[in-house]
């Protein structure tokens, strides 16, 4: 995708008068407004149609940005050289005078924060001199956006731009962890738990699935397509949609592939457009085949138990 400049420029300057646009990212597209501004952050709140008390990611250019608003240790800059800009989210503790906006943070201590690893939506990081805000661009509990397209069918007109930057070539949000004590997994995502462990060197907990709702990612009922789903299905029933792992010889109209021959990184950057396709086409209910639940086939199936919450 080619960086048309005349697009960046337009975005900034709608986010610099407190508007909300739509950015490209590599993991899914984000609904972002000036981290800085209350006005803007109260935008993305009601535009999601997103709990208050649910904070939103902030997404940065580089360190120097960061040093702004955020107090950070080894172990997360660590993790900055190896891994950023990429598709991996931190939880720092805030500085004392920063400027994020409190509606984003809802008040709390700490940030979670995001390098963003595509050209255009950094590019535009770049040459704006605030950070930007910017949860999935999705109706909150939805399936997340994963091209300009998806982000319209869900806010149409009453989103002023989506910058157009192709599909995301991850199709699954970030991975978050929380380093301020023993590091901590708060949401499986695109980047893989056993290459953040080998280049810590630590051990790491998984808080995946806490008892107390921490981080609303973690929410029982989340990327949902809005028609039931059922999970590990040999076959499928009348008027439901199959999704398989990957191609089979012989096909049937209601089977849809994840990937051509099993590969879990296609099926990951599949897995959201095809659930939107298959609400489009029409299908009561979803059929999924079982997806082998190693790698990134781990928060496959992270996505799909929350989505198969819906009833
Ligand atoms: O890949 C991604 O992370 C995408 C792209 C656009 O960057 N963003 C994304 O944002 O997935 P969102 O808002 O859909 O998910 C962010 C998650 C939410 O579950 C939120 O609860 C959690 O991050 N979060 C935000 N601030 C937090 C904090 N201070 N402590 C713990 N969790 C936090
Ligand atoms: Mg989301």
């Amino acid at each position: 995708m080619k960086i048309n400049l005349t697009n960046i420029k337009k975005a900034k300057k709608l986010l610099k008068s407190n508007e909300c646009v739509a950015i490209p990212t590599e993991t899914v597209y984000g609904l972002a407004g000036n981290a800085y501004s209350d006005i803007a952050c109260k935008k993305i709140f009601t535009l999601k149609k997103r709990p208050k008390n649910n904070p939103l990611i902030v997404h940065y250019h580089d360190l120097k940005q960061l040093n702004n608003d955020c107090n950070y240790n080894d172990s997360f800059l660590k993790l900055y050289k190896k891994f950023c800009p990429g598709p991996i989210t931190f939880i720092l503790n805030l500085k004392k005078n920063t400027k994020i906006s409190k509606i984003a943070t809802n008040y709390k201590k700490t940030l979670a924060i995001r390098f963003p690893n595509h050209k255009i939506t950094k590019r535009l990081l770049k040459i704006i001199d605030f950070p930007l805000a910017a949860p999935s661009a999705n109706l909150s509990s939805k399936v997340s956006a994963v091209t300009s397209s998806d982000v319209r069918e869900d806010f149409g007109k009453k989103i002023k731009y989506v910058l157009e930057g192709g599909k995301s070539s991850l199709g699954l949000e970030s991975t978050i962890i929380d380093l301020r004590n023993k590091p901590k997994i708060l949401r499986l995502g695109s980047m893989e738990i056993s290459i953040i462990k080998n280049a810590l060197k630590k051990k790491i907990y998984l808080n995946n699935n806490p008892p107390k709702i921490y981080s609303p990612g973690q929410l029982k009922l989340h990327y949902s397509p809005g028609i039931p789903i059922r999970l590990n299905a040999k076959k499928s029933r009348i008027n439901e949609a199959y999704l398989l792992i990957k191609k089979k010889k012989k096909t049937q109209i209601n089977h849809f592939f994840l990937s051509k021959n099993g590969n879990l990184k296609e099926a990951a950057k599949n897995l959201y457009s095809l659930l939107r396709k298959i609400k489009k086409d029409n299908y009561r209910s979803i059929a999924v085949d079982k997806i082998p639940n190693k790698g990134i086939g781990r928060t496959i199936n992270d996505r799909l138990i929350r989505a198969a919450k819906f009833r």
